[in-house]
């Protein structure tokens, strides 16, 4: 059996198809997810890959679903910190509770999945970590001023941590994916799709999950040691930082 890997926010959209590649590649995933039970046992049974529910933006329950997936597979060697979600709304009409959601779940839990996985990390002298920002954080959007600060702050936790944990045979890097054909994005209104989004995007269409895949199955290979604090962009020539 390969290396363990775990997939936040992993039984649909993005993370799923993180998920399969790296079940295909040879990996032993599990694959986290915060709500629909039903959808993720779905996954579970059409795919093989262990799920498990917890919420990614409490400390304490993170670490008490961390324990559960190492006692199934063996210690995590590969984290992928996929789960995140938006509030969106012009800044003089978002609410403090929007603000706090999105920073908790898109923020605080990069955090809470390093803080805990990093100390065995760093003893085995072995780890990948690759988290997921967006082509927002870079570029900035409007009516995302929550999701953008969170998905940005992501990037500078992980050239940070990054150069922490270097030497140790560790590497963080960030992807910043653009627009992707997932629930999140099916979310917009199709007006807005078309009018506003899909001119901005050079390629002329969104991307699809797989695609983001690949970059995530690139960085975290034994052979990508040398590529650390790297922010990958994926973005079809949207933003070019
Ligand atoms: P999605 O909404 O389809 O899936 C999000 C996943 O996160 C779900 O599996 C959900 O269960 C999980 N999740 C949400 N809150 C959670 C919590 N509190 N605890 C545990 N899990 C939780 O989203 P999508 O589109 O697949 O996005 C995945 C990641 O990629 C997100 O971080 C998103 O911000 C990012 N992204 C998405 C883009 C897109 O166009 N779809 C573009 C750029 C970045």
């Amino acid at each position: 059996m390969g290396r363990v890997a775990l997939v936040t926010g992993g039984t649909r959209g993005i993370g799923a198809a993180i998920a399969r590649a790296l079940k295909d590649a040879g990996y032993a995933v599990a694959a986290n997810f915060g709500g629909n039970e039903e959808a993720a046992n779905a996954f579970a049974e059409e795919t093989g890959i262990p799920v498990y529910r917890w919420d990614v933006s409490d400390y304490d329950a993170c670490a008490e679903g961390v324990a559960r997936v190492e006692a199934d597979l063996g210690p995590i060697e590969i984290l992928i910190n996929n789960a995140g979600i938006t509030r969106d709304a012009f800044l003089h009409k978002m609410t403090p509770e929007m603000w706090r959601a999105v920073i908790a779940v898109d923020l605080d839990s990069v955090f809470n999945m390093c803080r805990l996985i990093i100390p065995g990390m760093r003893e085995r002298g072995f780890g990948r970590i690759v988290n997921v920002s967006s082509v927002n954080a870079q570029k900035g959007q409007m009516g995302q001023t929550n999701y953008a600060a969170a998905k940005a702050g992501m990037i500078g936790f992980t050239k940070s941590l990054a150069q922490e944990v270097a030497a140790k045979g560790i590497t963080v890097n960030a992807i910043t994916p653009g627009y992707c054909e997932t629930d999140m994005v099916r979310a917009v209104p199709e007006k807005v799709l078309n009018e506003r989004i899909l001119p901005q995007i050079p390629v002329g269409r969104l991307a699809q999950p797989e695609e983001i895949a690949r970059a995530v199955l690139f960085l975290v290979d034994d052979d990508a040691g040398f590529i650390t604090g790297a922010t990958l962009a994926i973005n079809g020539g949207q933003y070019m930082a």
